[in-house]
């Protein structure tokens, strides 16, 4: 590389040796990051490496087209997170479903008795626990010593940040008493009032930022990279919960909060244990009188099935367990204007409203767009372009606009009119009609499908992105060049391109070529540049044909996906990630599930999957029912090959990868908890009776589907003789 261009100004750069730029600065950059965060032993002044980030992010302001898939521009603030190592966590670290008011309390209850199939007049204790606003952590103690700390991270995957957390005085470095083998204590991380204000004092006079508010100074301050530094903060330790145990020193909640104690850690002393909903609606408003005066923040109240037993039957949906609920305070709110409602058009077709607001500082956080959800809702509001509104953000969710302030409504101000025509492409846009209730969906849609650009380019976009195919370098902009220039329609056409490498090519050029006329046309310099751009034509092509190479390459390397990412990246109404495994998992091969889904019992089996309601189950037989769909689905697989997930090895499980089915009556449990417990040993659940079902567990009053399994010779037990199958797993 020579000396000369790396110090050539931006502005001078070709194409060509814009990219070579590019290559030296991502390395440069990589190997700095490394030196400073890894070792702690930067080698240049922070101000160059500044400047080395800055020329990178110039250069890639005017090609945008040779951005790298590693650019150092995609890593800025992630680098924080790059500084500790990780940890698996033995056992995830869940999160919890929200109440937000009383009657989703007792619906809260009346599902926990349903699934548990208690009577309304047996007892069920809860404990009652503050929810306190931190982050939480995982404490693992192996011989009653403290041998690492992690933070909550994704759940599945923390950071290892255990020299930090052992400043806490919160956190016993050894065990109390008779400490278990293993043991992983968990619980929330928190900054007192007091503590914090006197942080913020400190920053502001040694002219550092001063934090917004106590959770993000606790996050802040137990990821620094010199634990000093952490303790020289005074953080706090509530202990709540666990994950992996060798034993457990109580069969309840409550008793398992005694135990921390004894073992040396502080436990909130506000925490109940009740007996009924009243009681814990009552220890909620009481927290609440309280909660200005507490000296540190909490965000609402936890409650658990104290038993430990229950909770074990109990288990899982998704990411929370079934045993528990924070019921939320009601949110923070602030007025603001609401400037503008802008529509956007997602995946789906969904016209979604966005109020566009005058930027406004809510909970510590700047907000300047809020959702309005739909059409009914900016009727329902009576809200319009200039009003005072009031928005209020609770947690991580996304600003909402509560209520319009009409007594400062603008003079004129004129009712919104939601568009019936989808502002992407012009298609109508409809709410449809469900056909068995007969009642309006509450989105708008574009019925422009893969005509519609928005919707074309969006789900595009998902089909490429990290949680699906995961192309690496195949950005938004090359989707957006190449759909333009209809190279690009369907998810197939990504894998078609690799076989012509001059028409990407040619797409690309173009696509850069209009780029520099349009900057030279906001520069003023109109056509004077053209003979210039002519000369340059042949370095510049030398670059593009790299570029077109390693996308060609990054395409070809994922023709070989897992049958969850597969499933994912169709894009799927209310398919995610999570979803998406959930499906993968209970099919043996995409053969099988396109199969059942042309198979009349397509919804109800896929109902009967554990975490997949009815809702899902139905949209995703909606879109295999569209033969668009189904084109897309069969012109894909012919360039792709779809690994089926490795069947979930439950330890010691009997039924893991079998297909298990429940018919007549259950006594010892309901149903849906048989069905959840099979699921949670890997089995498969399904509604009906097939050659492939392994095994039926027929209570009294099985009918058809026992003379079904005799008719196929499938094996048949009772009740009793399932719970022997799988009893102590
Ligand atoms: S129990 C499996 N108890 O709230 C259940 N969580 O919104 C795990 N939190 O990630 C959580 N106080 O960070 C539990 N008394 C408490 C809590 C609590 C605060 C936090 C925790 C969790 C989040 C879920």
């Amino acid at each position: 590389m020579s000396a000369a261009l790396t110090k050539k100004s931006v502005d001078k750069l070709s194409s060509a040796e814009a990219g070579k730029e590019l290559d030296r600065l991502a390395a440069e950059i990589a190997e700095h990051d490394r030196r400073y965060h890894g070792e702690d032993a930067p080698v240049i002044s922070d101000a160059d490496y500044d400047a080395l980030r800055r020329r990178n992010d110039e250069i890639e302001e005017r090609f945008p087209l040779l951005i790298r898939a590693d650019s150092p521009s995609h890593r800025v603030g992630a680098s924080v997170s790059e500084k500790f190592a990780k940890v698996v966590h033995a056992k995830p670290m869940l999160s919890l479903d929200n109440a937000f008011n009383d009657e989703d309390v007792h619906d809260f209850a009346v599902r926990v008795r349903r699934f548990l199939g208690l009577k309304e007049d047996d007892k069920l204790a809860l404990t009652a626990e503050p929810k306190i606003d931190g982050l939480s952590a995982s404490l693992r103690f192996e011989n009653g010593v403290l041998v690492r700390g992690a933070t909550r991270g994704d759940g599945a995957e923390g950071e290892d940040i255990t020299a930090n957390l052992k400043t806490i005085k919160d956190i016993p470095l050894r065990l109390r008493g008779k400490a278990p083998k293993v043991l992983e204590v968990r619980g929330e991380v928190y900054m007192s009032h007091r503590e914090f204000a006197a942080l913020n004092k400190r920053q502001e006079k040694d002219g550092k930022p001063v934090y917004a508010n106590p959770r993000n100074s606790a996050a802040g301050s137990v990821r620094q990279l010199d634990p000093s530094i952490t303790a020289s903060r005074a953080l706090n330790f509530f202990a709540y919960a666990w994950g992996e145990a060798s034993e457990l020193p109580a069969d309840s909640q409550w008793g398992m909060l005694k135990a921390f104690e004894g073992f040396g850690f502080a436990v909130n002393p506000l925490t109940r244990r009740v007996d009924t909903v009243d009681a814990v609606l009552k220890f909620y408003r009481d927290i609440e009188a309280k909660r200005a005066k507490l000296g540190y923040d909490i965000d609402g109240v936890v409650y658990k099935v104290d038993r430990l037993d229950l909770q074990e039957r109990l288990g899982f949906v998704s990411r929370s367990p079934r045993w528990a609920i924070a019921h939320k305070f009601p949110a923070e709110q602030a007025e603001t204007i609401l400037e503008d409602i802008d529509i956007q058009v997602g995946r789906t077709g969904k016209l979604a409203p966005v109020a566009k607001l005058k930027a406004i500082t809510v909970g510590g956080v700047v907000v300047q767009n809020a959702t309005l959800h739909n059409e009914d809702e900016i009727a329902r509001l009576d809200v319009r372009i200039g009003d005072t509104v009031v928005i209020q953000r609770a947690g991580d969710v996304i600003p909402q606009v509560v209520r319009v302030v009409t007594e400062k409504r603008p003079r004129g101000a004129k009712p919104f009119q939601f568009p019936h025509t989808c502002p992407a492409c012009g298609s109508h846009a409809v709410r449809e009609v469900d056909e068995k209730t007969g009642k309006e969906d509450v989105d708008r849609r574009c019925t422009g499908g893969l005509i519609c650009p928005a919707q074309a380019v969006e789900r595009l976009k998902h089909f490429v992105s990290r949680q699906a195919f995961d192309i690496e370098g195949f950005g938004g902009v090359y989707i957006e060049t190449l759909h333009e220039k209809e190279l690009l329609k369907e998810p197939a056409d990504i894998f078609r391109l690799t076989k012509k490498p001059d028409a990407l090519d040619r797409a690309l050029a173009e696509r850069r070529a209009e780029l520099s006329a349009e900057r030279r046309a906001k520069d003023g310099r109109g056509e004077t540049m053209k003979s210039k751009k002519e000369t340059k034509a042949a370095a510049e092509a030398d670059a593009e044909s790299k570029l077109v190479e390693n996308l060609v390459t990054a395409i070809d390397a994922r023709r070989k996906i897992g049958f969850d990412r597969f499933i994912n990246a169709l894009g799927i109404r209310h398919v995610g990630e999570t979803n998406a495994r959930l499906i993968a998992r209970n099919y043996s091969n995409v053969d099988a599930f396109l199969a059942a889904m042309e198979g009349k019992n397509a919804v109800a089996e896929l109902d009967a999957i554990e975490g997949v309601g009815e809702v899902l189950a139905q949209a995703i037989k909606d879109f295999f029912d569209e033969p668009h769909n189904k084109k897309l689905v069969k012109n894909l697989l012919k360039e792709v090959t779809v690994v089926p997930l490795a069947a979930r090895k439950i330890a010691g499980s009997p039924v893991a990868g079998k297909t298990v089915v429940f018919t007549g009556s259950l006594e010892k449990m309901t149903r849906q908890e048989a069905k959840a417990r099979a699921e949670s040993l890997g089995a498969k659940v399904a509604g009906s009776v097939s050659a492939k079902t392994d095994l039926v567990v027929a209570g009294p009053g099985a009918g058809s589907k026992l003379t079904e399994a005799q008719k196929h010779g499938v094996k048949v037990i009772d009740e009793d003789a399932w719970l022997k199958l799988i009893e102590g797993l």
